[in-house]
Protein backbone atom coordinates (compact mmCIF):
# COMPACT_ATOMS: atom_id res chain seq x y z
CA UNK A 1 0.00 0.00 0.00
CA UNK A 2 1.64 3.48 -0.84
CA UNK A 3 0.11 6.90 0.09
CA UNK A 4 1.34 9.96 -2.11
CA UNK A 5 0.42 13.73 -0.97
CA UNK A 6 1.09 15.96 -3.18
CA UNK A 7 -0.73 19.70 -4.44
CA UNK A 8 -3.93 19.52 -6.72
CA UNK A 9 -3.35 20.31 -10.03
CA UNK A 10 -6.01 21.79 -12.80
CA UNK A 11 -7.14 19.16 -14.13
CA UNK A 12 -8.03 17.72 -10.79
CA UNK A 13 -10.80 20.78 -9.93
CA UNK A 14 -13.52 18.34 -12.07
CA UNK A 15 -12.96 15.33 -9.34
CA UNK A 16 -13.26 17.75 -6.26
CA UNK A 17 -16.00 19.37 -7.94
CA UNK A 18 -18.13 16.27 -8.78
CA UNK A 19 -17.63 14.94 -5.32
CA UNK A 20 -19.77 17.85 -3.64
CA UNK A 21 -22.06 18.13 -6.71
CA UNK A 22 -22.40 14.48 -7.32
CA UNK A 23 -23.29 13.73 -3.34
CA UNK A 24 -26.47 12.81 -2.69
CA UNK A 25 -28.48 14.64 0.45
CA UNK A 26 -28.46 12.04 2.77
CA UNK A 27 -24.06 11.96 2.70
CA UNK A 28 -23.73 16.09 2.72
CA UNK A 29 -25.75 16.11 5.35
CA UNK A 30 -23.51 13.92 7.44
CA UNK A 31 -20.72 16.19 6.59
CA UNK A 32 -22.94 19.22 8.68
CA UNK A 33 -23.21 19.95 4.90
CA UNK A 34 -26.29 21.80 3.89
CA UNK A 35 -27.12 20.39 0.50
CA UNK A 36 -28.82 23.60 -0.37
CA UNK A 37 -26.02 25.76 -0.36
CA UNK A 38 -23.54 23.51 -2.52
CA UNK A 39 -22.46 25.29 -5.23
CA UNK A 40 -22.94 24.18 -9.24
CA UNK A 41 -19.75 22.60 -10.19
CA UNK A 42 -18.77 25.56 -12.34
CA UNK A 43 -18.99 28.03 -9.79
CA UNK A 44 -16.71 24.95 -7.44
CA UNK A 45 -14.77 24.66 -10.95
CA UNK A 46 -13.89 28.33 -11.17
CA UNK A 47 -13.03 28.66 -7.42
CA UNK A 48 -10.41 25.78 -7.49
CA UNK A 49 -9.03 27.69 -10.90
CA UNK A 50 -8.85 30.87 -9.28
CA UNK A 51 -6.97 29.84 -5.67
CA UNK A 52 -4.33 28.00 -7.51
CA UNK A 53 -3.24 31.13 -9.52
CA UNK A 54 -3.39 33.30 -6.02
CA UNK A 55 -0.51 33.67 -3.95
CA UNK A 56 -0.24 31.93 -1.02
CA UNK A 57 -0.82 34.71 1.53
CA UNK A 58 -4.28 35.60 -0.34
CA UNK A 59 -5.85 32.31 -1.34
CA UNK A 60 -9.00 31.29 -0.11
CA UNK A 61 -8.26 27.87 -0.41
CA UNK A 62 -5.25 25.17 -0.76
CA UNK A 63 -5.77 21.70 -1.69
CA UNK A 64 -3.72 18.37 -1.82
CA UNK A 65 -4.75 15.22 -3.14
CA UNK A 66 -4.14 12.28 -1.80
CA UNK A 67 -3.08 9.89 -3.94
CA UNK A 68 -3.09 5.52 -3.01
CA UNK A 69 -1.16 3.05 -4.94
CA UNK A 70 -1.08 5.97 -7.81
CA UNK A 71 -4.49 6.23 -7.76
CA UNK A 72 -6.65 10.08 -6.09
CA UNK A 73 -8.88 8.83 -3.84
CA UNK A 74 -9.34 11.67 -2.02
CA UNK A 75 -8.36 15.22 -1.15
CA UNK A 76 -7.67 17.46 1.95
CA UNK A 77 -8.02 21.50 2.24
CA UNK A 78 -7.18 24.25 3.98
CA UNK A 79 -9.01 27.31 4.51
CA UNK A 80 -9.07 30.18 7.22
CA UNK A 81 -5.32 30.71 6.55
CA UNK A 82 -2.91 33.35 7.55
CA UNK A 83 0.27 32.69 6.51
CA UNK A 84 3.29 32.21 9.30
CA UNK A 85 0.14 31.15 11.93
CA UNK A 86 -2.62 29.45 11.54
CA UNK A 87 -5.10 27.53 9.64
CA UNK A 88 -8.42 25.20 9.12
CA UNK A 89 -8.08 22.04 7.58
CA UNK A 90 -10.81 19.36 5.77
CA UNK A 91 -10.81 15.73 4.71
CA UNK A 92 -12.42 13.46 2.41
CA UNK A 93 -11.55 10.45 1.09
CA UNK A 94 -13.49 11.17 -2.32
CA UNK A 95 -13.57 6.89 -3.68
CA UNK A 96 -16.24 5.59 -0.56
CA UNK A 97 -14.94 2.31 -0.95
CA UNK A 98 -11.90 3.36 0.45
CA UNK A 99 -13.38 4.72 3.58
CA UNK A 100 -12.51 3.26 7.17
CA UNK A 101 -9.57 1.16 5.88
CA UNK A 102 -7.49 3.74 7.61
CA UNK A 103 -6.26 5.54 5.05
CA UNK A 104 -7.76 8.93 6.43
CA UNK A 105 -5.98 9.13 9.37
CA UNK A 106 -2.66 7.82 7.37
CA UNK A 107 -3.14 10.73 4.49
CA UNK A 108 -3.69 13.44 7.58
CA UNK A 109 -0.50 12.65 8.83
CA UNK A 110 1.80 13.15 5.38
CA UNK A 111 -0.59 15.93 4.79
CA UNK A 112 0.01 18.50 8.40
CA UNK A 113 3.77 18.24 7.50
CA UNK A 114 3.24 20.21 4.03
CA UNK A 115 0.69 22.64 5.49
CA UNK A 116 3.18 23.43 7.86
CA UNK A 117 5.64 24.00 5.55
CA UNK A 118 3.84 25.76 2.99
CA UNK A 119 2.23 28.31 4.67
CA UNK A 120 5.27 28.15 7.56
CA UNK A 121 2.18 27.89 10.55
CA UNK A 122 2.18 27.65 14.05
CA UNK A 123 -1.46 25.70 14.23
CA UNK A 124 -3.53 23.79 12.27
CA UNK A 125 -7.03 23.47 13.53
CA UNK A 126 -9.88 20.85 11.76
CA UNK A 127 -13.35 21.12 13.17
CA UNK A 128 -15.62 18.10 11.97
CA UNK A 129 -19.23 17.84 12.60
CA UNK A 130 -19.93 16.40 15.95
CA UNK A 131 -22.16 13.39 15.04
CA UNK A 132 -19.71 12.93 12.17
CA UNK A 133 -17.33 9.90 13.46
CA UNK A 134 -14.72 9.07 10.74
CA UNK A 135 -13.11 12.26 10.77
CA UNK A 136 -13.17 12.44 14.55
CA UNK A 137 -11.75 9.04 14.99
CA UNK A 138 -9.44 10.03 12.18
CA UNK A 139 -8.36 13.19 13.63
CA UNK A 140 -7.18 11.51 16.83
CA UNK A 141 -5.32 8.67 15.08
CA UNK A 142 -3.63 10.99 13.47
CA UNK A 143 -2.46 12.86 16.63
CA UNK A 144 -4.59 15.98 16.73
CA UNK A 145 -5.55 17.00 19.99
CA UNK A 146 -9.14 17.68 21.33
CA UNK A 147 -9.63 21.43 22.01
CA UNK A 148 -13.23 21.85 22.27
CA UNK A 149 -17.23 21.39 20.49
CA UNK A 150 -18.80 24.34 20.18
CA UNK A 151 -22.03 25.41 18.47
CA UNK A 152 -21.52 27.29 15.01
CA UNK A 153 -21.58 27.51 11.50
CA UNK A 154 -18.44 26.31 10.84
CA UNK A 155 -18.24 27.25 6.98
CA UNK A 156 -20.25 28.74 3.88
CA UNK A 157 -21.69 25.30 3.18
CA UNK A 158 -22.46 24.31 6.46
CA UNK A 159 -26.00 24.15 8.60
CA UNK A 160 -25.83 25.28 12.54
CA UNK A 161 -24.24 22.36 14.45
CA UNK A 162 -22.37 20.93 17.01
CA UNK A 163 -18.53 21.11 15.99
CA UNK A 164 -15.52 19.33 17.66
CA UNK A 165 -12.03 21.53 17.02
CA UNK A 166 -8.94 19.51 17.10
CA UNK A 167 -5.64 21.29 16.87
CA UNK A 168 -1.92 19.96 15.93
CA UNK A 169 1.12 22.28 16.53
CA UNK A 170 4.28 22.03 14.75
CA UNK A 171 6.00 20.46 17.88
CA UNK A 172 2.92 18.20 18.26
CA UNK A 173 4.19 16.43 14.81
CA UNK A 174 7.47 15.25 16.37
C1 LIG B 1 -13.39 11.38 7.25
C2 LIG B 1 -12.57 10.46 6.39
C3 LIG B 1 -11.57 11.28 5.56
C4 LIG B 1 -11.73 9.54 7.31
O1 LIG B 1 -10.99 8.68 6.50
P1 LIG B 1 -11.10 7.11 6.72
O2 LIG B 1 -10.08 6.47 5.84
O3 LIG B 1 -12.50 6.66 6.56
O4 LIG B 1 -10.67 7.06 8.25
P2 LIG B 1 -9.93 5.95 9.06
O5 LIG B 1 -10.28 4.59 8.52
O6 LIG B 1 -8.47 6.31 9.16
O7 LIG B 1 -10.57 6.18 10.50
C5 LIG B 1 -11.95 6.21 10.68
C6 LIG B 1 -12.23 5.80 12.09
O8 LIG B 1 -13.56 6.13 12.41
C7 LIG B 1 -14.21 5.00 12.93
N1 LIG B 1 -15.64 5.11 12.64
C8 LIG B 1 -16.20 5.56 11.53
N2 LIG B 1 -17.55 5.55 11.62
C9 LIG B 1 -17.81 5.11 12.86
C10 LIG B 1 -19.00 4.90 13.58
N3 LIG B 1 -20.18 5.16 13.04
N4 LIG B 1 -18.90 4.45 14.85
C11 LIG B 1 -17.70 4.19 15.38
N5 LIG B 1 -16.52 4.36 14.75
C12 LIG B 1 -16.59 4.82 13.50
C13 LIG B 1 -13.52 3.84 12.26
O9 LIG B 1 -13.73 2.65 12.96
C14 LIG B 1 -12.09 4.32 12.32
O10 LIG B 1 -11.54 4.21 13.60
P3 LIG B 1 -10.61 2.99 14.03
O11 LIG B 1 -9.53 2.88 13.00
O12 LIG B 1 -10.12 3.40 15.38
O13 LIG B 1 -11.48 1.78 14.04
C15 LIG B 1 -13.46 9.57 5.46
O14 LIG B 1 -14.24 8.69 6.25
C16 LIG B 1 -14.37 10.40 4.61
O15 LIG B 1 -13.92 10.98 3.64
N6 LIG B 1 -15.67 10.46 4.95
C17 LIG B 1 -16.60 11.21 4.16
C18 LIG B 1 -16.25 12.70 4.15
C19 LIG B 1 -16.16 13.25 5.54
O16 LIG B 1 -16.88 12.89 6.44
N7 LIG B 1 -15.24 14.22 5.68
C20 LIG B 1 -15.06 14.94 6.90
C21 LIG B 1 -15.64 16.28 6.74
S1 LIG B 1 -15.13 17.26 8.12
Amino acid sequence: MSYAVRPLVLDEADFIASYFTDADDTFLRSLGVDPAKIMSHEEIWHSIARDLETPKDKKDRFYLVWELDGLGVGFSSIDEITVGKQANMHLHVAVSRERMKGHGAEFVKRSVPIYFDEFDLDVLYCQPYAFNTAPNRALQKAGFEYVETVEKVPGPLNFHQPVTRWKITREMMG
